[in-house]
């Protein structure tokens, strides 16, 4: 397959990575299909689309035309089978679960044309514990969107050893056409390039504040003023999402048996009351008055 094959997308997750990820395809020119298990979720997307697509005509980004071809290009539906059934290239990016994700890949195999490549934005687990369920494992490979999807230019394209140089290229040039920065991971490793370098800055940011060093909002200044990080550790967790972080260390444990790897107590402490940040209006942060 070359990259001008792909045709048709489909985004499987409508939540903070899955309605952005759809809409950028949408935008470039592909006929996207995002779908996800919740209506409401569903919903948001394409309440999401509508309001964000009329502001980028009026900041000038997009003309009135682009933008009306980009909201016809992208449609929202909760049926896997509908969605994916002519699809040429899917990205998958439902919960950071890996029996989730297992189950979901052997349904696209079932599901989507032969030809179809199958990519899921997992910020963690390697593909090759999903090929497997596949009957196309060299199609199978982790394409790694950061988040907002719409706005940050980096995809990590990774490589495992199953996964074709077809595979690798397409995914690559698609990415380009994306308007996107890929990068290529010629080894898979768990947590990618950006993700093991953010882990290390997080394990520090919250052994610090653990251990009474500083407040979190501190921290935070010391990585925006002194280093130049858009935000810090603490705003940058709130963002991505606290649930995604305890997820992400349980999941890392249980790869590995690593006890260091378990999410830190305060995280477990947020997630135990459902502070994951700005989608539930509190994480490290307040935000219930913005
Ligand atoms: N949040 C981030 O900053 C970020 C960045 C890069 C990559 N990722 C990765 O992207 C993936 C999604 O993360 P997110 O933050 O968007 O999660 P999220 O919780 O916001 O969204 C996940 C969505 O998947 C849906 N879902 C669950 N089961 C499904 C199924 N069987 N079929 C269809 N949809 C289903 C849920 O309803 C939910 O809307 C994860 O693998 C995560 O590791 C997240």
């Amino acid at each position: 397959m070359k990259v001008e094959d792909i045709k048709n997308i489909a985004v499987i997750g409508a939540g903070n990575m899955g309605h952005q990820i759809s809409l950028l395809c949408a935008i470039h020119g592909y006929k996207t299909v995002c779908t996800d298990i919740n209506e409401e979720i569903l919903k948001k997307a394409e309440a999401f689309a509508d309001k964000y697509l009329p502001g980028r005509v009026e900041k000038g980004k997009l003309t009135e035309e682009q933008a009306r071809a980009a909201r016809a290009n992208i449609t929202f539906t909760s049926s896997l089978e509908e969605a994916v059934k002519d699809a040429d290239y899917v990205i998958e990016a439902v919960l950071e679960v890996l029996d989730l994700k297992r189950k979901i890949f052997k349904d696209l195999d079932k599901l989507t044309p032969p030809h179809a490549i199958l990519a899921t934005n997992s910020s963690a687990i390697v593909s090759s514990r999903i090929a497997d369920v596949t009957s196309r494992p060299e199609k199978v490979l982790n394409l790694h969107f950061f988040n907002p999807a719409l706005v940050m230019k980096l995809v990590e394209v990774v490589q495992g050893p199953h996964v074709s140089d077809e595979t690798a290229l397409v995914s690559f040039a698609l990415c380009e056409k994306l308007d996107k920065v890929p990068v290529h991971l010629k080894k898979e490793v768990e947590g990618f390039l950006l993700n093991r370098i953010f882990a290390a800055i997080t394990r520090e940011a919250l052994w610090l504040l653990e251990m009474g060093v500083a407040s979190f909002e501190d921290i935070d200044k010391a990585q925006v003023f002194g280093a130049g990080h858009p935000m810090g550790t603490f705003r940058l967790m709130d963002l991505t999402g606290i649930d995604l972080t305890y997820i992400m260390g349980m999941e890392a444990f249980r790869a590995t048996g690593d006890r260091s790897l378990l999410p830190s107590p305060s995280v477990v402490e947020k997630y135990v009351k459902g502070e994951y940040g700005q989608k539930t209006g509190k994480g490290w942060y307040d935000y219930t008055q913005e």
